[in-house]
């Protein structure tokens, strides 16, 4: 069986990494337009590396948890792929490989000439580009208004998965959201694990609904005993 799973800041959030649209989540903190924008980065670049610098010091303090081991055992074992929207690197930490579509904190991208190197712990944005040598150091993270990554490559997994799961996310961000109706179409049984139903929740055929710590690691061993 093809399993495909697309994690959200949810999965992450009991390791102590805030979500976005939660109750005093991120977007309740911070304007998006102002740090989550290629326009807000022109307009202060030094706010936009302040704001992913501080999600960067939190990943480095964090630690993995329950429900990532159980992804990673789960991927161990089955060969699931894992999409994630996040920009942490918990799944690496806890033994998993994921196709980051939305860009990782430890890489630093060069707007200039596209060169990627692992960030230092803090950027500023006159940072040189080790190659190009131009101060044009942004994070590798995607913002809104640009194309999330490796699109191509998760779509084919999308049509190829016999089973959808998706993990803590609000379902409200494109193209992401439309993943359910992708797999759907192409024949797979859809599964959502959340704390609440999400924007997407009547798309899926079932869901189970709870902290990611306890009903991931629970329907890991569920699916790892059939
Ligand atoms: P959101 O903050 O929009 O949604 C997080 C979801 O996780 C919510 O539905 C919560 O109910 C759920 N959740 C919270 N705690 C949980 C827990 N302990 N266990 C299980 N679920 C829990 O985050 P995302 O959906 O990941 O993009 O946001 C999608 C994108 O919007 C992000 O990748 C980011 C953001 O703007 C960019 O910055 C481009």
């Amino acid at each position: 069986m093809k399993i495909v799973i697309l994690t959200g800041a949810g999965i992450s959030a009991e390791s102590g990494l805030g979500t976005f649209r939660d109750v005093d989540g991120l977007w309740t903190k911070y304007d998006l337009k102002d740090v989550a924008t290629p326009q807000g980065f022109a307009r202060d670049p030094g706010l936009v590396q302040g704001f992913y610098n501080a999600r960067r010091e939190n990943c480095a303090a964090a630690e993995p948890n329950a429900a990532l081991f159980a992804l990673a055992r789960l991927q161990k074992q089955t060969g699931a792929v894992i999409v994630t929207q996040n920009v942490d690197d918990l799944h690496e930490r806890a033994g998993a490989t994921a196709v980051h579509m939305h860009g990782s904190l430890n890489q630093a991208l060069c707007a200039a000439c596209d060169h990627r190197w692992p960030a230092p712990a803090k950027m500023t944005p006159t940072d040189p580009c080790p190659k190009c040598h131009a101060p044009a150091t942004r994070p590798d993270v995607v913002w809104f208004g640009e194309l999330p990554y490796a699109m191509d490559q998760i779509e084919q997994e999308l049509l190829r998965a016999d089973l959808f799961v998706s993990i803590g996310t609000s379902g409200t961000v494109y193209p992401a959201a439309g993943f359910v109706q992708i797999a759907q179409q192409a024949g797979a049984d859809t599964l959502e694990l959340n704390l609440e139903p999400s924007d997407t929740a009547s798309a899926f055929d079932c869901a189970i609904y709870g902290a990611a710590t306890e009903v991931v690691p629970r329907w890991v061993d569920t699916i790892l005993s059939e």
